[in-house]
């Protein structure tokens, strides 16, 4: 048995655990003054105030006078699979080329695909898993992970392969998320349905037959892959059991949201062209609008209109898109300093946009993303802070000073 004491806030602490928090209830943060909290066998036992706190044997204590203690970030949209880096488009970006015109190029995805098919499923871990210790060191601790890179049959699987042995090693609680539709391989240009049939005939069958992903997922959009192929993809994957999740409405209005949503997708990502008709279509879904600040910061790309979002009475979740392109970061104390500044969201929005509603994208909701008896113990303590909104303050600083995951102090 765990106990942390003296804990300056415990936040997020759920009696009654929600599957999300929307619109108004989003400024809804439960927390608890001067508090402990109690784990044991990997799971949050008991927490309350101290002074609630009786007799209790704990193998070993911390004290966290000064320190607050989070559940620990879940990040729904990573791509953190990938072979080197891509900061030369980065440049090209700065002297002005959009990220379609790069694709265009052969740049973007596909510079990343030739890099990683040769690459080999060893390197590929090694380089994955150190990213997902840089996540851990920032506070998160569980994230989905999308194949995409390998855009053939023996390169998607080789990617889920390595996703699979990161599930099996991280003490990170991952998600596989199977995305062959990320972009159209240069050996099929100009034979985009070839590629699509592809897809549907022999890669979901070989990666369901060997349960190799949890999600299905199209970059759905202007200059991608249409609603069409989009509908013709998921279908094929729910036939398989793969519950899917869009990368939808990033370069324009192109009815992603809509077909998400009739879908059934978890959720919908990115979102930046967001308009009434993407409103309508998200209400009483039970698809997460999911925002990922990183990829409109670093492309410099318009924001989402989260505060319209959140307005309409819908949820907003928020994760990283940890990718060599678009958003190369997987630190959430970063996407809550964006949501801040750049969505106008509060401190209490920021942190359930990336805890609870982060936990439902990836389908966490039931043990993760909140500090509810039950749940699994993946909370972190931070260095001494004056208030909860010093962690989007604060923007530069890793806050967080201990992970603990399945109960374990890592
Ligand atoms: O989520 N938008 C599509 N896919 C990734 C970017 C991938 C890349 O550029 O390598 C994203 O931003
Ligand atoms: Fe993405």
């Amino acid at each position: 048995m765990l106990l942390i004491r003296n804990i300056k806030e415990l936040v997020q602490v759920e009696e009654k655990p929600v599957r999300f928090r929307a619109g108004k209830e989003m400024q809804n943060l439960p927390r608890i003054k001067d508090a402990y909290l109690l784990i044991d066998k990997g799971k949050i036992k008991d927490f309350g105030p101290m002074e609630k706190l009786g007799e209790i044997r704990a193998d070993k204590e911390i004290d966290a006078t000064g320190k607050m203690v989070f559940p620990c970030f879940c990040d729904s949209h990573t791509h953190i699979v990938y072979s080197g880096s891509r900061e030369i488009e980065y440049i090209d970006k700065i002297r002005g080329l959009s990220y379609e015109e790069i694709a265009k190029r052969g740049g973007g995805i596909l510079n990343s695909c030739d890099r990683l098919r040769e690459d080999s499923e060893e390197a590929l871990y090694e380089a994955a898993y150190a990213r997902l210790e840089e996540m851990k060191s920032f506070g998160t601790g569980a994230a989905e992970i999308k194949s995409g890179y390998g855009l053939d049959t023996a390169n998607e699987l080789k990617m889920l392969r390595v996703i699979r042995r990161l599930k099996e090693n991280s003490p990170l609680t991952i998600k596989a998320n199977f995305l062959g539709a990320h972009a159209v391989p240069r050996e099929y240009l100009g034979r985009q349905t070839e590629y699509v049939d592809l897809i549907i005939n022999e890669m979901i069958p070989m990666v369901a037959s060997e349960g190799l992903a949890d999600f299905v997922d199209v970059f759905c959009d202007q200059g991608f892959f249409t609603v069409e192929d989009t509908e013709r993809i998921l279908m094929a994957g729910i036939k398989h059991g793969l519950r899917p999740k869009i990368h939808a409405n990033e370069m324009a209005r192109s009815g992603g949201i809509q077909v998400g949503v009739k879908y059934h997708a978890l959720s919908v990502d990115h979102i930046e062209y967001t308009g009434d008709e993407e409103i309508a279509a998200l209400k009483g879904s039970d698809t997460m609008p999911t925002i990922l600040p990183g990829a409109a910061f670093f492309l410099n790309m318009p924001y989402a209109p989260a505060r319209k979002i959140i307005e309409a009475g819908l949820p907003v979740a928020m994760a990283s898109d940890y990718n060599p392109g678009s958003s190369p970061s997987g630190n959430m104390q970063l996407v809550l300093s964006m949501a801040c500044v750049n969505y106008r969201m509060v401190a209490e929005e920021a942190i359930n946009a990336t805890t609870l509603n982060t936990a439902y994208a990836m389908d966490c909701a039931d043990t993760l993303g909140s500090i509810a008896k039950g749940k699994t113990a993946n909370v972190f303590i931070t260095k001494p802070i004056p208030s909860i909104e010093f962690m989007p303050y604060a923007y530069g600083s890793n806050k967080v000073e201990t992970v603990i995951l399945n109960g374990e102090v890592q």
